[in-house]
């Protein structure tokens, strides 16, 4: 093969190559720019691990922590919420008393795919992939319900009715926004991803099997 045919078939499997990884990093850069730019990084961190080593340390954050964005929450949502955000957390973030009365910032659809994309790059390494099937089961729903108290913070619909605690971020839709297998890993080390003001610990508590019945329940929860 002559030389100029070696680099031409060189760049041709550069090409190939670029054009094959462009899907996986579409809009990455120009979705980071916009959190940049939207001021998005006042209120959210966006690099692990987690800072918060007191509760001090805890309530003067303004919103949750998205360096593990990419492993917690589907795509779709965030596509759907950045552009029309509906309130998660009944209460005022880091309020027991408040409601929150939801203004959060909004994006403009292009803005949301691009900030999505770049969120949903940014995972945590103590997620691991494909451990637990969203499914409805009565074993999971028994332990939110009845064994434990999860109900009594977590909003959820039962019967067709909203019904559930007002303290933590309401669970139903939780099919549609969280990850399964992000659920099972905050079951397991809480401390990795909310290590401060966190709900009850359940480590000890609830078994490892029980612990992915329960977050196949919640990651099945319309
Ligand atoms: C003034 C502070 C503030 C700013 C600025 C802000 N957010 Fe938020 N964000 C919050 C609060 C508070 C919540 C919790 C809302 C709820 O639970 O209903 C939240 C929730 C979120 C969530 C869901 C997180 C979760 O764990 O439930 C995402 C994703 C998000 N914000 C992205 C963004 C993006 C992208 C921007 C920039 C366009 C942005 N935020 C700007 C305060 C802020
Ligand atoms: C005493 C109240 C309380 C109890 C009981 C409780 N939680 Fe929570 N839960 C919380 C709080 C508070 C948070 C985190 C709040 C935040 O991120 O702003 C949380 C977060 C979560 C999250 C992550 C939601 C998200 O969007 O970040 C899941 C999933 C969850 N809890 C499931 C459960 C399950 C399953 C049980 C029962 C085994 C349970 N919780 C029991 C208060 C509680």
């Amino acid at each position: 093969m002559s030389i100029s045919k070696v680099i031409s078939s060189l760049a041709l499997s550069a090409f190939f190559l670029s054009a094959s990884s462009i899907p996986a990093f579409a809009g990455v850069a120009e979705g980071k720019k916009a959190f940049e730019a939207k001021k998005c990084v006042q209120c959210h961190q966006i690099e692990g691990p987690a800072r918060e080593k007191t509760i001090k340390d805890q309530l003067a954050k303004k919103g949750p922590e998205l360096w593990y964005a990419g492993s917690k929450f589907k795509k779709d949502f965030l596509e759907k919420w950045l552009v029309d955000p509906k309130i998660i957390r009944p209460l005022e973030y880091n309020s027991i008393t408040k409601k929150n009365t939801g203004n959060h910032p909004k994006l403009s659809p292009a803005e949301a795919i691009e900030v999505a994309a770049y969120l949903m790059s940014l995972k945590s390494t103590d997620v691991k992939d494909g451990v637990v099937e969203p499914r409805d089961n009565p074993k999971g729903r028994a332990i939110f319900i009845k064994k434990q108290a999860c109900y009594g913070c977590h909003e959820v619909i039962v019967r067709g009715n909203k019904a559930g605690g007002l303290s933590g971020p309401a669970l139903t839709g939780a099919s549609k926004r969280l990850n399964p297998d992000w659920i099972y890993a905050y079951m397991v080390r809480p401390k990795i991803f909310k290590p401060v003001k966190d709900m009850p610990d359940y480590t000890g508590y609830i078994n490892d099997a029980e612990m992915k019945d329960l977050s196949a329940y919640v990651g099945s929860l319309d």
